[in-house]
């Protein structure tokens, strides 16, 4: 194991311990509690970490920032890779909510999943968040056509079309990302490092969109 890897682990592995303290304060008023995740790369050696926690899972629900319109078993699945890497062991009690349908597209489905969001029991423990190389966070594209939509409507989430692939995607809102007690941005990679730090620094939320939520706690994990 590289010397990177062993820091993305560690990272991950405090990252863990932050998100089960937060659940567990959160678990002992509340009888639900809510965990957002993202996906994308970064977050594996997150979840096999979170995994592990000795938590009470059943009365966790888990659900996704931002999700590829793919099916359940595609390799770009968000959904997969939660079921496969933070699913499993003690998190297995955890309810998972998927944030897609069998119509054919995101705007096809996206009624129902927000109904199906809107439904879980708000506002979430943590929403962890990652960010790629263009800036955007979830499936919030700063080069959209529908970041306007989602940083203004009171749905609780939006049908994109992204400017990468896999194109078609479903992101939540931003005021549901929003409604958390705790914000966690996840990163890792040099590249990372210039979009941390523009993050951080002064474009206005339109042109980076995680700006939207830093009028609140966020607590960033990043490693090289
Ligand atoms: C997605 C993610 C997305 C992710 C960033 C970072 O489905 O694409 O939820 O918002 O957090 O793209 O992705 P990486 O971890 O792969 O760099």
């Amino acid at each position: 194991m590289t010397s990177i890897d062993e820091g993305r682990r560690y990272l991950a592995e405090r990252l863990a311990d932050t998100v089960a303290k937060a659940l567990e304060a959160d678990l002992a008023s509340r009888e639900r509690v809510l965990l957002v995740v993202s996906g994308g790369s970064t977050p594996k050696p997150f979840f096999s970490a979170l995994a592990t926690k000795a938590l009470p899972w059943s009365r966790i629900d888990v659900t996704l920032a931002d999700e590829r319109w793919v099916a359940d078993d595609d390799a770009d699945s968000n959904a997969r890779l939660v079921r496969e890497t933070l699913l499993v062991g003690p998190a297995a009690e955890a309810r998972f909510h998927s944030l897609t349908t069998d119509d054919d597209t995101p705007e096809a489905g996206v009624e129902a999943v927000s109904a199906r969001v809107a439904s879980l029991p708000w506002p979430a423990s943590v929403v962890v968040l990652g960010m790629g190389g263009d800036g955007h966070t979830a499936s919030l594209f700063p080069d959209s056509e529908q970041l306007a939509t989602a940083l203004e409507t009171s749905e609780a989430t939006v049908a994109v079309h992204a400017p990468s692939v896999p194109q078609a995607r479903i992101t939540l809102s931003a005021a549901r990302l929003a409604d958390a007690h705790l914000h966690v941005l996840h990163m890792t990679g040099e590249d990372k490092r210039r979009v941390l730090a523009n993050a951080l620094g002064g474009d206005d939320a339109r042109q980076l969109p995680i700006r939207t939520f830093l009028s609140q706690p966020i607590a960033t994990y990043w490693a090289p």
